[in-house]
């Protein structure tokens, strides 16, 4: 039995801008984090399972926009060799779905982790990134990168979109971030919000690069403020670029009620994570203020809290 695991990842700064070309900041959420297992078995199928989603199916009657099934053809076609009869692959994950936290791409590197450990492949954290992006783009056409490449390398990256290699700086803040994660409880699909953010780029242009480059400012001023420990203006810029989110029509009446919430008790800054409308707030807090932060988020409505310390 071979198993392997991924972790789920936060932004920190860029989000959407970032599909636009410009610098962001991720970084992986390592408490919380998807698990593939590969057994062998006897039966003449592949088996794919996701015990947690109630479902199964064979490798066979998979269509390619089962994800699973996706990833697991990739992996197949870069070892040029396939699982042998009777294989199964489960998979389960602590990372809410749907929710800016990265179910999707940490499955697909813990997937490919187990597979690469199935077939001796020995991938680099690139050649894992570069074929989890390839199941990210099942999941939303024009995925920037980031969420594989801070899930595989599973480390703080400030990434910048450039086809065909992306610029990737792996980074460590000057002082570690305590960030408390909130759940609004509302999925939402990346795919959907990234292409609303598309039909309002084309729509109004100038207004939208207008705000693509105050994130990708803010991005860079953040990447600055991390790296000497100055945490007061880490968290006044993650409050300005949820006010780039806002602007970009991409947050919601719950996620502004979180991040208000979260200031009033105390919090250094807070601003959605991820694509919006739903999923989760974060909120970078101090030792102090940290459990105040947490009780005013959950009587503000948060469905559920995570803790993640970046560095
Ligand atoms: O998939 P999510 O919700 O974690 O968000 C991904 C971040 C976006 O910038 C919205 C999309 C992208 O591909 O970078």
């Amino acid at each position: 039995m071979i198993e392997a695991t991924a972790p789920g990842k936060v932004i920190l700064f860029g989000e959407h801008a970032v599909v636009y070309g410009r610098p962001a900041l991720a970084a992986p959420v390592t408490q919380l984090r998807a698990r593939a297992v590969v057994a062998t078995g006897e039966g003449p199928d592949v088996r794919l399972i996701a015990p947690d989603l109630g479902r199964a199916t064979t490798l066979a009657a998979a269509r390619d926009t089962n994800p699973l099934a996706a990833t697991v053809r990739l992996v197949e076609s870069r070892a040029g060799r396939t699982l042998s009869p009777g294989v199964s692959l489960s998979v389960s994950s602590a990372i809410p779905i749907a929710s800016g936290l990265g179910s999707g791409a940490a499955i697909a590197v813990a997937v490919i982790r187990a597979l690469d450990a199935y077939f001796a492949l020995g991938l680099s954290r690139e050649e894992v990134s570069a074929l989890a992006y390839e199941t990210e783009r099942l999941h939303h056409g024009t995925p920037s990168g980031i969420d594989n490449t801070v899930i595989a390398f599973e480390q703080p990256v400030y990434f910048v979109r450039q086809p065909p290699a992306n610029h990737i700086e792996t980074f460590c803040p000057a002082r570690p971030l305590r960030l408390v994660i909130a759940d609004t409880g509302v999925r939402s699909a990346t795919k959907d919000v990234v292409g609303d953010v598309r039909r309002c780029w084309e729509a109004d242009r100038a207004r939208f690069e207008a705000i693509f480059d105050a994130c990708g400012r803010l991005a860079e001023a953040g990447r600055a403020a991390l790296a000497v420990g100055d945490l007061a203006s880490v968290g006044c810029l993650m409050n300005d670029n949820h006010a780039q989110l806002v602007a970009m029509t991409v947050s919601s009446a719950a996620l502004d009620r979180l991040a208000e919430a979260a200031r009033a008790a105390g919090a250094l800054g807070a601003k959605l994570s991820g694509a919006g409308r739903g999923g989760n707030l974060i909120a970078l807090v101090e030792a102090e203020s940290e459990a105040a932060v947490c009780a005013a988020l959950l009587a503000a409505g948060a469905a559920r809290l995570f803790r993640s310390d970046v560095g």
